[in-house]
């Protein structure tokens, strides 16, 4: 599963994004180091606040399926954008060393890692 194919699965995922209220819609395709790959989308409330992103879907249901080993992580939004604060904490989680793929609706591409985006993030 190279980057492109990983992206391409995140923009997919965009499209299930349930996002009435920001019409931001966010996809994220998450690599488990065995081979599997597990997508989520943003899924938004009326009380905006309980508002889950794509990321921690994502994250949650690869350990709902019993992986908690990952390599890489696709997200894509309209804008590019990188994770918000919360997942990266959340990715954190499962170890720092995680590819980032960032991309646009598009398909244009930029890769980072976890471990640029949160430095000293919060352990026990
Ligand atoms: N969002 C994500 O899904 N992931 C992020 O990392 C940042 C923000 C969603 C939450 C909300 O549904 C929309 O994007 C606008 O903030």
């Amino acid at each position: 599963m190279d980057d492109r194919e990983l992206a391409r699965r995140a923009i997919e995922a965009s499209r299930r994004a349930y996002a009435p209220y920001s019409r931001f819609t966010v996809g994220a395709a998450l690599l488990a180091r065995s081979g599997e790959v597990v997508e989520g989308c943003n899924v938004e409330n009326a009380s905006y606040g309980l508002t889950i992103c794509a990321e921690r879907v994502a994250a949650s249901a690869a350990v709902a399926r019993g992986l908690r080993e990952f390599v890489a992580i696709a997200v894509a939004t309209p804008t590019q954008g990188t994770p918000c604060g919360a997942c990266r904490q959340f990715l954190a989680e499962f170890g720092s060393e995680l590819r980032v793929v960032l991309t646009d609706l598009e398909g244009r591409m930029d890769v980072t890692d976890l471990r640029a985006l949160l430095p000293r993030g919060f352990r026990l």
